[in-house]
């Protein structure tokens, strides 16, 4: 009797424990029909053991109509190959098993009609009766917003390089004008053709010659910006000696730095070797960011420009003063064309220098920097990395010798550098 109730309890128990898992099971099942996602399971050879309600309603099949069926049946042709290839890999174990982050595949409906997805399958159950399952998302709008965005760059990139047209057209045709204005300025100025009667006109010449000379300098850094933003900036590529450069637009800024009771020096390294660059847009660097310093720097500072040969073997130019300095929000600003720090005094300009030099640094595979804290003083540099050095030739003392040495390595890399 004992015996007989023992056994009766054994059965209980395990009736209890049948329906707890049964509990477990539906749970499982009512999770699975909940999940956005569409979930086959396959056997081994790929045929259709189950389909969740995501998937029946994403293929609109039932789950009876296509149990047994290949489940390629679910994708369009072009999908059938990788589908089958994914699933050999997993059943090989080996470097795709582990490797799986899915892949998309077009999924083919019932009533005709494709849709894309993304799928990733996994094992399920191994030994003889091996499972998969495949996990499939709808990435229709995925893809819709996807195309969206390709289209509208190439809407925006196309927009803007007509801007850059525009604007490169708009300046050659103001910069033809604009020469014969300041080259007869120029020649009436100088009384060639005979005497000009009022003093006034002759001052009216000079502030003709200035405007012209002032606009052209404008159009012709906007010019360049175009064409860098276009990528058609002509540069020429050849041994650069940074500290002649620096010492003559030294000169050049001198009377400016002078006028404005501002100690202007230079202290340059002897040992610089040259850097492959382009002559032109080296000097416009240096004169942008010297005229900067002076401009921006109050009577009784100080503007250093200063040459280095780094530690990596590459080539620095700095350019420090002691002027207003700027914040990490206004140095932003300073980057952008036309954008002006509003500080307390009128400086004049236009606000394109920055922004050019900065591009033309990078035309020049250079990198720009700007370290600055208010009313301490602004330090630029301009970075020339090792490849861009022609180690071994010390460019220091300006040698005519060094410069026609270094002429085959920087002529090498000129067609090849012309573009952006
Ligand atoms: N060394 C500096 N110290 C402090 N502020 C500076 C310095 N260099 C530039 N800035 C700030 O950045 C702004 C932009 O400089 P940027 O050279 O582009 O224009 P600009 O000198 O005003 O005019 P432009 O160079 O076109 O004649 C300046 O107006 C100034 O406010
Ligand atoms: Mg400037």
């Amino acid at each position: 009797e004992a015996e007989e109730s023992e056994s009766a309890a054994r059965v209980e128990a395990l009736r209890l424990d049948a329906d707890v898992r049964d509990a477990r099971i539906n749970e499982l099942v009512a999770m699975l029909d909940t999940a956005t996602d569409g979930v086959v399971t396959v056997d081994e050879r790929g045929r259709i053991l189950s389909l969740n309600k995501t998937a029946e309603a994403l293929f609109g099949y039932d789950q009876r109509e296509v149990t047994g069926e290949l489940f390629t049946l679910l994708f369009a042709a072009e999908s059938h190959a990788p589908a089958l290839d994914y699933l050999e890999g997993l059943k090989g174990g080996g470097v795709a098993s582990v490797m799986n982050d899915g892949r998309e595949v077009v999924g083919r409906v019932r009533q005709g009609g494709k849709i894309p997805l993304f799928m990733t399958m996994g094992q399920i159950a191994e030994g003889t009766d091996r499972r998969f399952c495949a996990v499939l998302r709808d990435i229709t709008a995925w893809k819709k917003t996807e195309g969206e965005l390709v289209e509208a760059r190439k809407a925006a990139e196309k927009a803007s390089a007509q801007k850059s047209d525009v604007l490169a057209k708009i300046s050659h045709e103001i910069r033809t004008p604009l020469n014969a204005i300041i080259g007869f300025a120029e020649v009436m100025a100088e009384e060639r053709f005979g005497p000009i009667a009022n003093e006034r006109y002759k001052e009216y010449l000079r502030d003709i010659h200035q405007s012209g000379g002032y606009v052209i300098s404008l159009v012709n850094d906007l010019l360049d910006l175009a064409k860098i933003e276009a990528g058609k900036l002509d540069l020429d590529f050849v041994s650069v000696n940074l500290n002649e450069i620096a010492l003559s637009t030294v000169s050049l800024l001198q009377p400016e730095a002078q006028r404005g009771r501002v100690v202007l020096r230079s202290g340059l390294s002897p040992k610089l070797p040259p850097v492959v660059a382009d002559q032109r847009s080296i000097r416009q660097i240096v004169i942008n960011l010297l005229s900067n310093a002076v401009k921006f720097t109050d009577a009784g500072g100080q503007v250093i420009i200063s040459t280095a040969l780094g530690d990596q073997g590459e080539a620095i130019l700095r350019v420090r003063d002691t002027g207003i300095g700027m914040d990490d929000k206004e140095i932003a600003l300073a980057l952008e064309p036309f954008r002006q720090v509003p500080t307390t005094r009128r400086a004049g300009g236009t606000g394109l220098g920055l922004p050019l030099t900065k591009a033309l640094v990078e035309a020049n595979r250079a990198a720009m920097s700007i370290t600055s804290v208010k009313k301490e003083g602004t330090l630029v540099e301009i970075t020339f990395p090792p490849q861009r050095v022609l180690a071994g030739e010390v460019g220091g003392g300006g040698s005519a010798e060094g410069r026609r040495e270094s002429r085959t390595p920087a002529h090498r890399c000129r067609s090849s550098s012309a573009k952006r």
